[in-house]
């Protein structure tokens, strides 16, 4: 249910009562698309985003391993391996109709040909919501 309402000095506000249907998640298809990336390649994977009129992503620094199990380092004639290396997780929410196009971007901006250049994961992603407008589904992102 959508009301108008007004506040003190006359704001226009629109209030979206969910009702119990909207917070199934049941028509509303929607994907997390999880970037673990190189930090250096981060702005220009941002860039790219912000041109293609995403408008939200969460960004957190990690460290994890791949294929390679981390990194063999010499130093002082020893050979250590560093089993954590840093990246960056770019966590995007998006309409499943626009899963490929930001896999597409975010591999070609992340991308150097080198091990380690990152991995992509894409899982369905049930409501989401506005707290501020109260607005559930595709209409929160
Ligand atoms: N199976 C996985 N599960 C969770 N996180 C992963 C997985 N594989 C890779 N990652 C994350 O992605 C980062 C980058 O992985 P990476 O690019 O090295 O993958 P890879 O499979 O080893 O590919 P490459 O051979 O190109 O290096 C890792 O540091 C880790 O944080
Ligand atoms: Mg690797």
């Amino acid at each position: 249910m959508i009301t108008i309402e007004r506040d003190e000095i006359g704001r226009v506000n629109v209030v979206h009562t969910p009702d119990d249907s909207n917070y199934d998640g049941g028509s509303d298809k929607m994907k997390m698309v999880t970037c673990i990336v190189r930090p250096e390649k981060l702005e220009s994977i941002a860039d790219t985003l912000d041109k293609m009129h995403i408008v939200g992503m969460t960004v957190t620094d990690v460290r994890g391993f791949g294929r390679q199990k981390g990194q063999v380092e010499h130093y002082r004639g020893g050979e250590y391996t560093i089993r954590f290396i840093n990246k960056v997780r770019l966590d995007v929410v998006v309409q499943d109709e626009d899963v490929k196009k930001v896999m597409e971007a975010v591999s070609k901006a992340a991308s150097t040909g080198n091990v380690g250049d990152g991995k992509i994961f894409v899982t369905p992603v049930e409501n989401a919501m506005r707290i501020r407008t109260k607005e559930v589904g595709t209409s929160a992102l």
